[in-house]
């Protein structure tokens, strides 16, 4: 009795510990079964990439490679586009620093990461960004490195900030201005409701038994779109991530810690395709 009275608990801590200690990926051929595997992630801010993004961000860059035709693996083509500097307070300059930084943490390499600093979007809490902006700042960056998934916040924009929320509207916009041969798909981060945000690593828990319980009802007789991808990071990825938001030095106030400490976003990351015409961004 007393035996089991300690092995028992011991026996759960080392399966928890052991669950999130390993990354997992679900159904991410959606996202990287497209011609040319060039990814986008567009985000507002620098720091954007870290506090949401980070679990796809380091699958893509650390997990996943492709064929490059003679049998031999290279990376994943991913790239980074910020929208603005986050000049909210006069710290853009410092800011655009920092975001190279977390990006080298990242592994998304120099040349295939910009920041733009554009008087029409601007880093303000109260700015909804225009669309038709949006979709032209970003087309060149997309046509000229054939860019064929998009990743970007959805109509909620995880922290309701405008700037976040705008974003998935403009690059529908771009969808829409161009040929049907060479538009991307976009994706779109789900925001999960405030009950679920803030649960840290419980997410990772609560995310894997979801897609190994999806997995269990599994049919392969339903249509695909049914499935949404999702990327979890496992516990060495999840420190990686701290340390590209430590890069962002001018940041890291009180309430950031907190916010990495327990946000599901450190840990989880789910997808969802936006199709053209769809008023659901
Ligand atoms: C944000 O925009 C509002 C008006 O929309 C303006 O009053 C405010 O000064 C702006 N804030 C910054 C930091 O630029």
């Amino acid at each position: 009795m007393s035996v089991l009275r300690f092995s028992l608990p011991l026996l759960v801590i080392s399966l928890l510990v052991n669950v999130l200690l390993h990354p997992l990926t679900s159904n991410s051929d959606a996202i990287l079964s497209t011609p040319n595997k060039n990814i986008l992630l567009l985000t507002a801010h620098p720091d954007d990439e870290c506090m949401f993004f980070a679990p796809t961000v380091l699958s893509l860059t650390k997990h996943h490679h492709v064929e490059d035709g003679e049998g031999n693996e290279k990376p994943l083509n991913v790239f980074s586009l910020a929208l603005s500097v986050g000049d909210a307070e006069g710290l853009g300059d410092t800011r655009r620093e920092e975001l190279g930084k977390s990006l080298d943490v990242l592994g998304v390499q120099r040349g295939k990461r910009w920041i733009v600093d554009h008087p029409e979007l601007p880093d303000n809490m109260t700015t909804h960004w225009d669309a038709n902006i949006i979709a032209k700042v970003i087309e060149p960056y997309v046509r000229e490195h054939h860019i064929d998934t998009i990743l970007t916040f959805d109509r909620h924009g995880i922290s309701s900030h405008p700037n976040h929320f705008s974003l998935p509207a403009g690059v529908l916009q771009y969808i829409a201005n161009t040929p049907v041969e060479s538009r991307p798909r976009l994706y779109s981060l789900i925001t999960v409701p405030l009950i679920h945000k803030y649960i840290g690593p419980a997410a990772s828990l609560l995310a894997k038994f979801d897609v190994k319980i999806a997995a269990l009802f599994d049919d392969s007789t339903r249509a695909n779109i049914h499935k949404i991808p999702v990327f979890v990071s496992g516990a060495g990825d999840w420190w990686t991530a701290i340390q590209a938001m430590l890069e962002h030095k001018s940041q890291m106030v009180w309430f950031r810690w907190l916010y990495v400490a327990f946000s599901r976003y450190m840990w989880v990351n789910e997808w969802i395709e936006v199709p053209l015409g769809s008023m659901d961004v």
